[in-house]
């Protein structure tokens, strides 16, 4: 499960995070970032229509990989999984959502922000994990100093990234890969300005780490 998830987040050095208002947006703006090289994305519940966002993606758009994201509990985590989702992502760590995904062959990225939250997961056999909010928690300089103490762990930072700054996060020994929304402002995705968004998917795509 983390070689899988692993492979997803040394896959593409961003992460798209998608918020999809409009169920008939969702192939068509997955499409946009997987032509632009951006495969595997994130969609959050965060709107009634995510679930079947996720299933209409994993359905229709084969040559993308397909997560969930704002997972908050164990009940969504299994509704995720049964519409299709890959991988799953959740802000923060609960011993709750620890145990009921035990079991599941689908892999967690759970999010961990302090010394204290990530270790817990650490000790629960989590070393990739999310760092979220980014910017708000303290940005590329927090999550420098969490390299040194915490050899083993790795993030995918998120929260308040876009191309400005996604190279001072991607350019840290503990970054894999980094996540956000700007590659799908909400602008172009209700003007279904496709080429435009597989534009800055390709910009991002691009990114050293
Ligand atoms: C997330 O859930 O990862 C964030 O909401 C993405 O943050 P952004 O919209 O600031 O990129």
């Amino acid at each position: 499960k983390t070689d899988e998830l692993l492979k997803i987040m040394q896959g593409q050095p961003v992460i798209p995070v998608l918020k999809i208002d409009r169920l008939a947006d969702a192939v068509p703006l997955v499409r946009a970032l997987a032509r632009g090289g951006l495969p595997a994305v994130e969609i959050t519940l965060r709107t009634p229509v995510a679930l079947d966002a996720i299933r209409a993606v994993a359905a229709d758009v084969p040559e993308a990989i397909v997560g969930a994201g704002t997972i908050l509990n164990p009940d969504q985590f299994e509704e995720a999984v049964s519409a299709g989702a890959r991988f799953i992502v959740s802000p923060g760590t609960t011993p709750s959502l620890i145990d009921a995904v035990a079991s599941s062959p689908v892999p967690l990225l759970p999010g961990a922000i302090t010394p204290g939250e990530l270790m817990a997961a650490a000790e629960r056999g989590y070393s990739l994990l999310k760092f979220f909010p980014a910017e708000q928690a303290g940005g590329a300089a927090f999550l420098k100093s969490l390299a040194s103490p915490f050899a083993g762990i790795r993030f995918c930072p998120t929260g308040g990234i876009g191309a400005g700054n996604a190279a001072d996060y991607l350019s840290l020994p503990n970054v894999i890969c980094v996540g956000g929304s700007w590659v799908a402002p909400d602008g172009l995705v209700a003007a279904g300005k496709w080429d435009e968004i597989e534009a800055l998917a390709a910009a991002a795509a691009k990114l050293q780490r």
